[in-house]
């Protein structure tokens, strides 16, 4: 399996790490991509990949964290390309749920990496929070929609769920499939298994039945046993063909 998107250079797994990437191991994760937050993250997620031929670096300023500098931090982070090899743009977009006045500078800190990853050749990983059907139309307006990447913890309909996909894009499955109350398990009626990627958002979003508690790689094996539900096939065969597509999508 691959968990196409976990923070595991986060201080969460200060005390524990090298544990909790054994774990995952032994679970059968074979690669964990990380997505960078902003200019202070850089150092530790270099620090794990460097570490571990399992972590694979992704490079780009989350939109929680755009503010006033974001000019400034933008250079930081495009300079990281000149540097270092990374699987994604990532992890870039727009989140509207924590802060809407930002909504401005988060549109264009979210274009101008958008335009990176065109000029690398490389997929981007969207954070879409109250925000699909917003990136949707400016990846289309401004010709980008067929950049690639995943909208990763996909959260919208399935009206929006049938855009991105018709835009090439996939859809990162985490955690939130499990919960009770989500209209996710509906959703994915509508979305062929070839466009989902299995992640954990680690130390975020833990699955049923370590919901609240910290995430972590080795939990996306619920993620795979949900799925399988869903689309009623046997869990190996879901596993399979998950990990198939991540490799594919981000050139793994
Ligand atoms: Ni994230």
């Amino acid at each position: 399996m691959i968990d196409t998107h976990a923070h595991l250079y986060a201080e969460e797994f200060d005390s524990d790490r090298e544990e909790v990437l054994m774990n995952a191991i032994e679970c059968g994760i074979t690669k964990i991509l990380l997505p960078n937050i902003d200019e202070t993250t850089i150092e530790r997620l270099h620090q794990l990949s460097n570490s571990s031929d399992v972590c694979v670096p992704m490079m780009g300023l989350h939109p929680c964290y755009v503010s006033s500098d974001y000019k400034t931090q933008l250079e930081i982070i495009k300079r990281q390309f000149e540097k270092h090899k990374y699987v994604a743009v990532g992890e870039i977009g727009i989140d509207l749920y924590w802060d809407k006045s930002t909504q401005d500078i988060q549109k264009l800190a979210f274009l101008e990496q958008c335009r990176w990853a065109r000029e690398f050749g490389l997929p981007i990983a969207i954070h879409s929070r109250d925000s699909t059907s917003l990136i949707i139309d400016l990846l289309k307006s401004n010709e980008l929609e067929n950049v690639g990447g995943v909208f990763h913890c996909f959260g919208g309909t399935i009206e929006e769920a049938k855009e991105v996909v018709d835009m090439g894009f996939s859809l990162g499955i985490g955690g939130v499939l499990t919960f009770k109350n989500t209209t996710l398990r509906e959703v994915l009626q509508h979305v062929s298994l070839d466009h989902i990627v299995i992640e954990t958002d680690a130390p975020y979003l833990a699955p049923t039945p370590y919901r609240g508690k910290r995430n972590e790689p080795a939990y996306v094996i619920k993620v795979a046993e949900q799925l399988s539900y869903v689309y009623d096939l046997p869990l190996e065969h879901i596993i399979q063909r998950t990990t198939d597509n991540a490799l594919t999508l981000f050139e793994l």
